[in-house]
């Protein structure tokens, strides 16, 4: 994301749990961009709010209680970067995961208005069973993306014990808006 991401980009945050990656992306756009980050829970919009605080980079931060199912409805235009991180709330409750139907709903958004050299990355956890099914239908749906337009790999730890994540980069590399 270093490479891809410049001051004054828009980002966007898809699961902001305990904030670390939204910071992580306020840091790379700088004040002049700006980043949209996304929970369905309460808890996790505020401790984002509170790192982002700490941080000294609210102010480029639009944090949104919703699922990214409905991005669409925010009208995201021009998205440099997203990135997913699958799975539950660290320190969390451990019930509220993601879901294979909200993800896609959001990466069918995100690639539509995705700017042309844009990245969008996914990390999930195959060490429980709905994570890896969670994983199989996401990259179901990406493998069905046009290779003229879109590169898209899936990194994988080869030998590491009780199932590491899994990273999936989607890069633009041609057409976009
Ligand atoms: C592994 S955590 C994210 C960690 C976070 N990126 C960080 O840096 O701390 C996954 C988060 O996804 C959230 N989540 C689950 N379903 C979601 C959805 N449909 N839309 C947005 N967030 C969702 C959970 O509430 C949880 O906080």
């Amino acid at each position: 994301m270093h490479s891809v991401i410049s001051p004054g980009d828009f980002v966007i945050d898809a699961t902001c749990g305990n904030g670390q990656d939204t910071v992580f992306l306020a840091q790379l756009t700088g004040r002049q961009g700006k980043v949209m980050a996304f929970d369905i829970q309460a808890e996790a919009i505020e401790k984002t709010r509170q790192l982002l605080l700490k941080h000294q980079c609210l102010e480029q931060v639009i944090l949104i209680e919703d699922s990214h199912a409905n991005l669409g409805a925010y009208k995201p235009e021009k998205i440099k970067a997203a990135m997913f991180n699958l799975g539950y709330l660290p320190g969390g409750d451990h019930n509220i995961i993601t879901s294979s139907n909200d993800t896609i709903a959001a990466l069918k958004t995100i690639m539509d208005n995705l700017v042309l050299g844009g990245v969008v990355t996914i990390v999930g956890y195959p060490g429980y069973d709905a994570g890896q099914q969670e994983l199989n239908e996401i990259s179901k749906y990406l493998s069905g993306l046009t290779q003229k337009n879109f590169e898209i790999i899936n990194i994988k730890a080869i030998n590491q014990r009780n199932n590491p994540p899994q990273i999936l980069v989607c890069s633009r590399i041609n057409g976009g808006i």
